[in-house]
């Protein structure tokens, strides 16, 4: 481990196992305008600043809300007994990881209420698209909205950014793996259900084509919009979107459809 990382360890490990400091530092940057944490970020020790952290953190939140919603209702209206079931379960894991960042959030003394305005537009048209998708009815399209291309993005975030906040915190690490190993099941699932509705002649191809199309452009919005966060999480744009649309892409050819964007 680099020297970096080490001095970087003894900070931020603490901060997040003590959130009063963590809630005292970002006081302090509210209070007088002097950003504590911003100093900190030459070293990359955390997201830039109080701002920052919560912006990067309010997509996470968005993506897990957008997440239960669907799995909660997609169970509803899903064609089988097993999909219904386990969608269950995946709305009670989506409600956990909600839980878990809210908490974080309330811990450090970041404000929920202010979050959503720091959600990127087209972020939000991610959830508006997949329930548009619901209410007519439409659980493939609502399948490949969550599962593949919502919670792909978010096992993209996770694995490519964050990776000197993980060097820098075993408890950041910690957090971070535990929600991502849900959604490397959360994907699994969507795929292997989408090859089995797809083998019973459930699934238009073209259907799914036109929806991936409507919300990989919204990815490349997000991407778009949101690059200081990007760049608080070492995320370089057009590495994030190549990283996006391969794996998006992969989980189509597993499930016999040959869809691109
Ligand atoms: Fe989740
Ligand atoms: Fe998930």
């Amino acid at each position: 481990m680099s020297f970096k990382n080490r001095l970087a360890k003894m900070i931020v490990d603490p901060a997040f196992r003590n959130p009063g400091l963590m809630k005292v530092i970002f006081a302090i940057d509210d209070v007088t305008g002097v950003d504590l944490v911003k100093t900190l970020a030459p070293f990359k020790l955390m997201p830039a600043s109080a701002e920052l952290f919560q912006r990067s953190f309010a997509h996470f939140v968005s993506g897990e809300e957008i997440s239960l919603a669907c799995a909660t209702q997609l169970s509803a209206i899903a064609p089988d007994r097993a999909s219904s079931g386990y969608l269950l379960i995946q709305a009670g894991e989506e409600q956990t990881h909600l839980d878990h960042f809210r908490h974080k959030l309330d811990q450090f003394g970041l404000g929920e209420a202010k979050l959503s305005k720091f959600v990127a537009p087209s972020f939000k048209r991610f959830g508006e698209a997949i329930q548009r998708r619901i209410d007519c009815g439409d659980y493939v399209g609502a399948l490949v909205g969550n599962n593949v291309v919502v919670e792909g993005l978010a096992i993209c975030l996770l694995e490519m950014g964050c990776k000197d906040l993980r060097a820098n915190s075993d408890e950041v690490s910690k957090f971070l793996d535990f929600v991502l190993e849900d959604e490397l099941h959360h994907v699994r699932f969507g795929e292997r259900r989408l090859k089995i509705w797809n083998e019973r002649g459930l699934v238009r191809e073209r259907d799914v084509a036109d929806f991936y199309g409507e919300m990989w452009a919204n990815v490349v919005g997000v991407v778009a919009e949101i690059p200081d966060v990007l760049d608080s999480m070492t995320i370089e744009p057009a590495a994030l979107l190549a990283e996006a649309k391969a794996f998006f892409e992969a989980r189509f050819t597993a499930a016999g459809l040959a869809i691109a964007a």
